[in-house]
């Protein structure tokens, strides 16, 4: 036959596939998310996320300098505090002596060069286990009364010297209050991730069971996005722009690859992605079963988001997928 176009000249061999190849995946694209317990010499596996465990500081700071050497940069602290220490106006969250405090300071003693992504939200401290305040008569999530939480969380993250700060409550108007409040004390090189579109969704299963934060009464759905909602989003990106963001954030990952795709045209700023722990869960549990190829279906889909235009992607695969990348 007389063919004038045969796109698969392109794909005969390895050589020239990777010579047209449109994405790729580095570990330098990657930001590792760990769990942080109290103790010493503790990892407390998490069930529904194999390989993952709550890690005691100093197993965190071991986890840490691993990742480093893989070229994993950055790490996301998410800490599992004691029942006992959260109340309804999560004042734990601010407590210059908190776990998660402390395991920021550690790690940037041991290894300075690692960046540290601070989650700004007041669920992991919160007895009602909600990202903000909580109307005791009404039970609405209070806007505006969470600023000024959110503002103290932030202020003293920077004290311990956090690098990035990534709001996930999504509540309004948090960017430009945070920026404020940080400049205001002089923390002009802290950074902002804004979860600028962060929906309800069901895939967060496995992390509130990491952190037991689920919502004690109700749902996310006052402040977190409609899962079938995507020009909100761009709403969403333009406030977060104009309020001071330096990095836009979409979560989950897979199933909203067009948000990370409709961000990428929308916006210069650079856009992270947040592949959850139900995106991981469900990878691991048919890998487990035989069912699919773990390895293959995770570096599928960390290349998927570099393709929709994801610069920067949060990964329970980080290590997993720099140890591939190294061999
Ligand atoms: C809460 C927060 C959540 C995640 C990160 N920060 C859960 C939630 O909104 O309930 C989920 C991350 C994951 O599922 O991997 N501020």
């Amino acid at each position: 036959m007389s063919l004038l176009q045969r796109p698969r000249r392109n794909r005969k061999n390895d050589a020239i596939r990777s010579m047209v190849r449109e994405s790729s995946v580095t570990p330098h694209d990657l930001i590792a998310p760990l769990f942080v317990r109290e103790g010493k010499n503790e990892r407390t596996p998490i069930l529904s996320m194999p390989g993952h465990a709550r890690l005691s500081i100093d197993q965190l700071v071991t986890e840490a300098r691993e990742l480093y050497a893989l070229g994993v940069q950055c790490v996301a602290l998410f800490p599992a505090i004691e029942a006992a220490k959260k109340t309804s106006d999560a004042r734990e969250a601010w407590n210059p002596d908190n776990l998660n405090l402390r395991a920021i300071k550690e790690i940037k003693n041991a290894l300075p060069a690692m960046h540290i992504l601070g989650d700004i939200a007041l669920d992991p401290y919160s007895s009602d286990g909600h990202d903000g305040l909580v109307d005791p008569k009404t039970g609405e999530i209070l806007n505006d009364a969470t600023l000024e939480a959110l503002a103290r969380q932030s202020i003293a993250s920077a004290q311990a010297g956090v690098d990035i700060l990534g709001p996930s409550d999504m509540m309004d108007g948090r960017i430009a209050h945070l920026r404020r409040a940080l400049d205001g004390e002089g923390y002009t090189n802290v950074s902002l991730m804004s979860y600028t579109a962060k929906y309800a969704s069901a895939f967060y299963g496995p992390f509130r069971d990491a952190l037991d934060s689920a919502p004690k009464k109700g749902d996310k759905k006052t402040y977190q996005m409609d899962p079938a909602n995507g020009r909100e989003a761009l709403r969403e990106a333009s406030l977060d722009e104009a309020e001071g963001a330096d990095i836009l954030m979409v979560k989950p990952g897979l199933p909203y690859l067009d948000v990370v795709y409709r961000l990428r045209q929308h916006s210069a700023l650079p856009i992270a992605v947040y592949n959850v722990s139900g995106e991981y869960a469900m990878i691991k549990a048919a890998a487990e079963r035989g069912w699919i190829d773990g390895e293959r279906a995770m570096m599928e889909s960390l290349v998927s988001f570099k393709r929709a235009g994801a610069d920067i992607i949060l990964t329970y695969f980080a290590k997993e997928a720099a140890q591939l990348l190294q061999r």
